[in-house]
């Protein structure tokens, strides 16, 4: 007997990343050189001490707040926060100020993290309202290019969503079915349909920033995003698997690989400024890292290394700021509420 199944390429991606029996990221732990790939706190401590630095001069822009929350969007395998915890060591009176919340959908991970942070200080959560109510501020790393997509393409002039049709359990083809009134009123919104190529909409992605700006409007805050992305589309596929460090087609190996886009930030730039909210320039992590002084503080660490570990360390920074490497391809906005004026990093 034939099996037939057809999904979207939204419940595709669902599926294959987070599906509680055989989901990407509930099975494995993808991370680090035995892993599948590796995202900046794995190449470098200096990338999560700059960004503690950027979430440190934050609060005292604020005003110093005595309930500051601090949420890290998708937290990986908790590195980022494990540093972050070791640079709070350091300014004790931010660390009786803050709470961090760690906003984790996969169990296994939750479960990795856990082992290696070990701190009191932080609290998991699966909704933005288990947060405490006062000033907030986001930060996702890597976040939002692993929230499914939806994908559309112009077939005889109508705008259609893009299906995968399996048979038996194997990729047979792509089908196109023409989209709701509603879907479309959606699209044109955003200015997204174009005449070629492939049109992509971060549906699921654009609630989960609603819901973000929501927490911010009532109490105050902002969120800092770096992923890999773009400013405007050109109407190509951005949908890239990676597995064993290797690239894989999207739709083979389902459950085994990981699937991820690339992030629209001129859409995410639109999306804060309907909503009201002050939005930075859109600037490259190398740019960002450097301003806020990755450089310098390498400099001074590396005084008094010897020369393997100067290399090891300079081998690293150049992977995360150079432009052929992550330097340009990632990017970093921040937006926040009205109130709040922080450029640091952006100038
Ligand atoms: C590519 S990883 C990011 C890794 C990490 N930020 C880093 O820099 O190493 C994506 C993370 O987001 C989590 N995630 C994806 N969708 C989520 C959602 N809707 N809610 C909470 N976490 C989610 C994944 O489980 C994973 O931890």
């Amino acid at each position: 007997m034939t099996r037939e199944k057809m999904q979207s390429i939204e419940s595709f991606i669902e599926s294959a990343l987070y599906d509680k029996n055989s989901g990407y990221y509930s099975k494995n732990n993808p991370f680090g050189n035995k892993g599948d790939f590796v995202t900046a706190p794995l190449i470098s401590p200096l990338f999560s001490e700059m960004i503690a630095i950027w979430i440190i001069s934050f609060w005292i822009n604020i005003g110093k707040p005595k309930n500051f929350s601090f949420v890290e969007l998708g937290p990986g395998n908790g590195k980022f926060c494990k540093n972050f915890c070791k640079v709070l060591e350091n300014f004790p009176e931010l660390k009786k100020s803050i709470k961090i919340y760690l906003l984790e959908k996969s169990e296994k991970l939750i479960m990795i993290q856990k082992k290696l942070i070990e701190n009191n200080n932080v609290i998991w959560i699966k909704k933005l309202n288990e947060i405490r109510e006062g000033p907030i501020l986001f930060f996702g790393n890597e976040f939002f290019d692993a929230i499914p997509i939806k994908q559309f393409e112009i077939k005889k002039f109508k705008v259609c969503e893009k299906f995968i049709k399996f048979k038996n359990n194997k990729f047979e083809k792509f089908i196109y079915k023409k989209i709701t009134k509603k879907t479309r009123k959606n699209l044109n919104n955003y200015n997204l349909i174009r005449k070629n190529g492939v049109i992509e909409f971060p549906e699921q992605g654009l609630h989960i920033l609603d819901m973000i700006i929501k927490k911010i409007k009532k109490n105050n805050g902002g969120v800092l995003i770096v992923d890999y992305g773009y400013l405007k589309s050109e109407g190509k596929d951005t949908l890239q698997s990676i597995r064993a460090h290797k690239k894989n087609i999207y739709y083979e190996n389902k459950g085994k690989a990981d699937i991820t886009s690339l992030v629209n930030f001129g859409l995410l730039k639109k999306y804060f400024k309907n909503k009201n909210f002050l939005v930075s320039k859109i600037v490259n992590q190398g740019f960002f890292l450097k301003r806020l002084g990755i450089m310098e503080r390498a400099n001074i660490l590396s005084s008094k290394m010897s020369f393997k570990e100067k290399s090891d360390l300079y081998y690293r920074l150049e992977r995360l700021l150079s432009a052929n490497k992550m330097g340009s391809l990632f990017k970093v906005i921040f937006a926040s509420s009205k109130k709040i004026n922080f450029k640091l990093g952006f100038k």
